[in-house]
């Protein structure tokens, strides 16, 4: 088993490079948002108990994200993990799980980059695909690529949930670059830079060669 942890406040673009990288190195992209919005969706009774943390831009409890985590994983894939540990009490349960990262990659913008990012994002409600109204721009207006349909914004990408969003990433997600860097796993990433250079440097920090 390969496990590599994507770390960074809301509107990083952890996302969007996960989806890229999976694509070229051969992981699965697990996002525990993206899992908890497919709860939200089907209306099971976790989707219903994590919507109510997730409107807020609260943390939805260990257990809950665990449970999800661990039904989507075996134990021999390659898996990058986006959003995931986001506690250091989530970091502890991995271990003790036997999930163990081989790298944590960093990605680091300030507030105002986050809040901008995520205040443009648009998404497929179908596919999940992520646009970015100025900089990541779908090729007909406001319509999916590949499906057609209409995108929408998500519900917590309302500036003051964003905002509380980013605050509950400071106080509780944050620790965990130190509690990483300490184990000498943590690489650091400016993701202030364009989409396609961050891949490169991505590819680059994990020996991929780049194919694109
Ligand atoms: P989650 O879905 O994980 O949200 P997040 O961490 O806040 O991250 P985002 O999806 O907002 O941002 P991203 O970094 O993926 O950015 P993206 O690539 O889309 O979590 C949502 C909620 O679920 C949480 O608040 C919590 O309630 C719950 N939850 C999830 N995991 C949990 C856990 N482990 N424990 C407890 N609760 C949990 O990019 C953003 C925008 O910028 C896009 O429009 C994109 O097109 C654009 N963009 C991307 N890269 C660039 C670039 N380089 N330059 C310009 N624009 C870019």
């Amino acid at each position: 088993m390969e496990i590599l942890v994507f770390l960074g406040p809301p509107g990083a673009g952890k996302g969007t490079q996960a989806k890229r990288l999976a694509e070229i190195g051969g992981y699965t992209h697990l996002s525990t948002g993206d899992l908890l919005r497919e709860e939200v969706k089907r209306g099971t009774d976790l989707g219903r108990q994590a919507k109510s943390y997730m409107d807020k831009g609260e943390l939805v409890p260990d257990d809950l994200v665990i449970k999800i985590l661990i039904s989507n994983m075996s134990s021999d894939g390659k898996y990058i993990l986006d959003g995931f540990p986001r506690t250091i009490s989530q970091a502890e349960r991995m271990e003790e799980l036997g999930l163990r990262p081989e790298r944590v990659l960093l990605f680091n913008v300030p507030e105002e980059v986050a809040v901008e990012r995520i205040s443009y994002r648009r998404v497929c409600p179908k596919c999940g695909a992520v646009y970015h109204l100025k900089y990541m721009k779908p090729k007909e207006d406001e319509l999916c690529d590949r499906c057609k349909v209409k995108l929408i914004q998500r519900d917590d990408d309302r500036e003051e949930v964003v905002r509380n969003r980013y605050r509950v990433y400071l106080e509780k997600t944050a620790p965990l670059i130190k509690y990483y860097s300490d184990k000498g796993i943590l690489v650091e990433i400016d993701a202030t830079k364009g989409p396609d250079e961050i891949l490169s440097e991505l590819l680059k920090i994990l020996g991929i060669s780049d194919e694109r």
